[in-house]
Parts: structure tokens; sequence; C-alpha cells
């Protein structure tokens, strides 16, 4: 496809592009190509010999000296700002206690609230900017950060306002979601009603007068969220206009991914103990599953989500770290493209498509963003490697040799 090449700023000339325009079942490869950018978006890609006349005196020429081009790598997943950590956890849990028991005990979550109400807005921020730097060397140009580590209206508004800054200190697309409904804070232990009415009646509205987020989540689980409480936060966000989310079927089956596809949500996250009729519904919302490696591998859990019929139902299936200081503090985007297809037995093109097309669908952006595709968005990364499947295969040597978002360099 071509358009005006007096527009063009910057040509990659001598690179091989997965465009992942096909979703998960091919890469969509395009071999000894070439792509333009204009206006931070994709003007042009194609086969090099294709290439159209164009002025090298207005436009920049990069050698890709023979690399891969892929969309930049989209983390849909993420619950990175908070105070503390729980090494002390990981510890209990490698003598034998269990996740929700330590939860059950007044850990987990809840003790990382504790630390985020306690930490000022700029230590939240500097914590986490350290770990957003080290995903974005990854080759992360759209990160989704939640809150959900406050639990009451104050913290979580600092939550979102270091989200934002974030996106402000760093060249990456952030997409924040209001977790509110994430765990039942000390203060209103036997009563998760009331909870739910603070978290849609006053939160809520302050998170959408702020502006403070695209989304709403809730941990629908035995430890989190029943299905009526998880209804009440779905209906409050649709009325203020922001799309839902939720995390189910993680440690039970309750019923959340069927609840959120009757209101349309985006993605239902983890999907361990999800059953066929949640699987069935997810397909006729057309929602994303959004799978979860690194929490799957650092909680030791034995149960799979159902990969096998998700493939078969034709969900498209979104990877992200999920990183957090308790179930995945996990901050590598090519350690989960590994796990995917060790541990969940993804083909790389389907983890890759994890990253890219399907984490755009996950966040509701892939009408502009996480495949190569004229007029899309130029966030891309070049790869030192010989074939994709490579992303996936090695771990530890970061083959990232440039990163652009909306068109510039940023690595
Ligand atoms: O996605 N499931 C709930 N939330 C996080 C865990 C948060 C935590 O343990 O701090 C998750 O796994
Ligand atoms: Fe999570």
């Amino acid at each position: 496809m071509t358009t005006s090449t007096a527009s063009w700023t910057t040509l990659y000339r001598n690179i091989n592009i997965a465009t992942m325009d096909d979703g998960s079942s091919s890469y969509g490869i395009i071999e000894h190509a070439a792509l333009a950018i204009a206006a931070g978006k994709i003007a042009w890609l194609g086969k090099e010999s294709e290439l159209p006349e164009f002025d090298n005196k207005t436009v920049e020429v990069i050698d890709g000296n023979n690399g891969w081009l892929t969309p930049g790598l989209i983390d849909c997943h993420t619950h990175i700002v908070y105070g503390g950590n729980r090494a002390n956890e990981f510890e209990l849990r490698l003598q034998g206690a269990s996740y929700e028991e330590i939860a059950n005990n007044g850990g987990g979550i809840v003790s990382t609230v504790n630390a985020t109400r306690q930490a000022s807005e700029q230590a939240l921020f500097d914590s986490a900017l350290k770990r957003l730097t080290a995903m974005h060397q990854q080759g992360v140009t759209t990160i989704e950060i939640k809150s959900g580590y406050g639990l009451n209206l104050e913290t979580e508004l600092k939550m979102l306002r270091v989200a934002t800054r974030l996106g402000e200190a760093l060249p990456l697309t952030i997409k924040r979601t209001f977790l509110g409904a994430h765990a039942l804070p000390v203060e209103f232990k036997n009563d998760a009603d009331g909870y739910i009415d603070l978290v849609v009646n006053e939160m809520l509205p302050q998170v959408c007068k702020q502006n403070l987020a695209d989304s709403v989540d809730v941990f629908c689980e035995g430890i989190g969220f029943n299905l009526a409480q998880t209804e009440r936060v779905f209906k409050a966000a649709l009325d203020h206009k922001l799309s839902i989310k939720v995390h189910a079927e993680q440690l039970s089956d309750l019923g959340g991914t069927e609840l959120a596809a009757h209101y349309q949500a985006l993605s239902s996250d983890h999907l361990e103990f999800l059953p066929e009729s949640g699987i069935k519904a997810m397909t006729q919302a057309n929602m994303t599953a959004v799978l979860l490696p690194g929490a799957f591998y650092f909680l030791r859990e034995t149960k799979l989500p159902p990969i096998e019929q998700l493939r078969a139902n034709n969900v498209a299936m979104a990877i992200a770290t999920d990183a957090n200081p308790g179930s995945s503090p996990i901050h590598s985007i090519q350690l989960m493209l590994n796990m995917a297809c060790t541990l969940f037995r993804l083909t790389p093109v389907e983890a890759i498509a994890g990253v890219t097309c399907n984490a755009a669908k996950a966040l509701g952006i892939d009408h502009h963003c996480g495949k190569i595709k004229v007029g899309f968005d130029a966030d891309l990364a070049l790869w030192d490697i010989n074939q994709v499947a490579e992303l996936c295969y090695q771990f530890g040597v970061n083959p990232l040799v440039r990163l652009i978002q909306q068109g510039k360099r940023v690595i």
C-alpha cells in the first residue's frame, strides 16, 4: 500500500518484518523489506524492491542490518505501582503456605496496601519508574497499569496519578485501570458490600472526574469479590463510559468470566479454572483471554488455563507479565514469551501475537496499535535475530536493537 512519499520522515531499509497482521495464524512475514513512517504512523511497508521513489534529502534512512521488525510489545496486565515488597511471603510459601492462606491471615494484597498507603507519591513513582524502565528496555511500547493497592479514595487516586506521571516520564503509552475492587481493606472487614458502595459511589466518580483511568477491573474470586459485587462495579463503570476487565477464574470458578462477557468486557484475565461455558461466552462477546504465565509459575500452580479449548473456540489469547509484588514479581515480557510456550504450550506465533495484536485487543486499542499496518501507530521494535521464534526461544540476552514509539526512536 502506498501513501504520498512526500510526507515520509523516516525509512527503515534492509529489514524483515513480522507484521502480526493475521492475528495468531501467522507472523505475516515480509523479508527483504522496507518501512516508512510519516507523522508517527506507518506510511508504507513492503518489499524493498518495490520501494517507491522518495526524496532522500527529507527522509532519514536507517539501515536495519537485516534485523527483524515487530510491533512494539504491549504488556496488557500489570500492577507495577506499589509500596514495599513481599519477599517474606515468598519464603513462607516455600515453606508450604499457600497464596490463599497468606491472604486469609492478613498478608497478601492487604500487606501491600499498608505499604502503599504509607509511601509518598514520589516514593511510589521512583520505585515504579525502575520497574517500568526495565520493561521498556525489553521492547515494551504500551503498558497497562492497575491501581488496587490503595483501597481508599486517597491512595487509589495517588496510584493512578503515579501511573499517569510514568507515561510522561518515559516514552511509553500507559493505559490506566482502576482496580478499587482488588481486595477488602481491613476497615471494611465483614462488610464487602459496604466497601463496594465506596468503590462505586465515591472512588469511581472521582477517578472519572479527574480523568485518571481508561478501564475498570475487579478481582472476582473467593478471596476477592463475589458475582453480585463484581456486577455492581461493572454497571457503575459502564455508566461512566469506561471499559471493563476482570481477574477471574484464577483460583476457583465463580463464573466471573461469563458475567464479564454479559457486560461486553474487553478481557478476562488468569483463567486457570475457566469452564466450557465461560469459553463459549468469551467467543460470543469477542473477549480476549489474558494469560499470565508468570503468576502461574511463581505460585507454582498446576492447573493450566484451558488453552486447547480457547484455541478451538477462536478466543484471542494475550500474554502479560501481571507484574506485582505477590503473585508475579517479574518484569520481563521476554520471559513471558518463553513461559507462554514452555508452560502454556502456546506456539511462538501465538505467544508473539499475545504481546502484540491480541494484547492491543485486550486494551481496546487494536484499531491503531499492535500490528505493522499502514495507518497504525509507528510503535516498532527492531531485533537482532535471524528468525522470529528466537524471541520466544532464548532468554537472558536482550536482542532489542532499537525501539520506536509514535515514529520516534526511544532506545
Ligand atoms: O493478578 N489476582 C489478584 N491480583 C494480582 C495479585 C496481587 C498481589 O498478590 O499483590 C494478580 O495475580
Ligand atoms: Fe493481576
